[in-house]
């Protein structure tokens, strides 16, 4: 694989996604289990922000240390990207959000892109990038494609899995953006589903 995708080891990632998985688990555990794997998964998204440093005052006195000094945009993928968006708020509330409306017309494949609202100026900004399923690729690499248009510079992408295929379409169309992944299946079937995968994302996220 891609040395600049990274394939989450962390127990508690893999135990959550295998709930994912389970097609027994209900909208409610499916929906918390998606935004807490969100939440693991910007821990290692996030390690490369920027830093600058800082003078507080704790109540003991000065103490010098490191905030933030890059603003940080969660964009979400949607419909499936919102399940995640929910865990990266907890995670940094002051970020600001982006929606990306992009669905995949069922017989091509082929992403289609409907509805696109970003922050006004995201040139200095990490954009973290969300979607659950990366499957053939083809909606991240235009949700980036979207992203770098409007003048993003620093783009990560963070999914839950990714079958072999996309993983490896999205990173040579954009070699530049790291990609954070739970889990790498093998294949998709023949209607474009990852297997084993988990389903479709958004049904089960929205209980449709
Ligand atoms: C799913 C998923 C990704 C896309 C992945 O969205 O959330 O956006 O498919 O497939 P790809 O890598 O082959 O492009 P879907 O089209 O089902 O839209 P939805 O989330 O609105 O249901
Ligand atoms: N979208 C999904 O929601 N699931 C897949 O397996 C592939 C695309």
């Amino acid at each position: 694989m891609n040395k600049n995708v990274f394939i989450s080891k962390h127990p508690l990632v893999l135990a959550k996604i295998a709930g994912l998985r389970d097609k027994n688990t209900s909208v409610a555990d499916f929906r918390r289990g998606m935004s807490e794997v969100g939440m693991l998964l910007a821990h290692d998204a996030l390690a490369n922000a920027g830093t600058k440093s800082a003078m507080v005052h704790t109540p003991l006195g000065p103490c010098k240390a490191r905030v933030l000094s890059q603003d940080i945009v969660f964009a979400a993928i949607l419909r499936a990207g919102l399940g995640m968006l929910d865990g990266l708020i907890k995670v940094h509330p002051q970020a600001r959000i982006a929606h990306i409306g992009i669905y995949r017309d069922e017989s091509t494949l082929k992403p289609v892109k409907y509805y696109v609202r970003l922050p006004d100026t995201i040139e200095n900004s990490l954009v973290i990038l969300a979607d659950p399923m990366l499957a053939t690729g083809g909606s991240a690499a235009e949700a980036v494609e979207i992203l770098k248009s409007r003048g993003a510079g620093r783009i990560c992408f963070m999914g839950v899995i990714g079958a072999r295929d996309g993983v490896k379409h999205l990173a040579s169309a954009h070699p530049d953006v790291p990609i954070y992944i739970g889990a790498v299946d093998e294949k998709l079937n023949d209607d474009g589903y990852i297997l084993p995968g988990l389903g479709d994302a958004g049904d089960r996220m929205f209980g449709c």
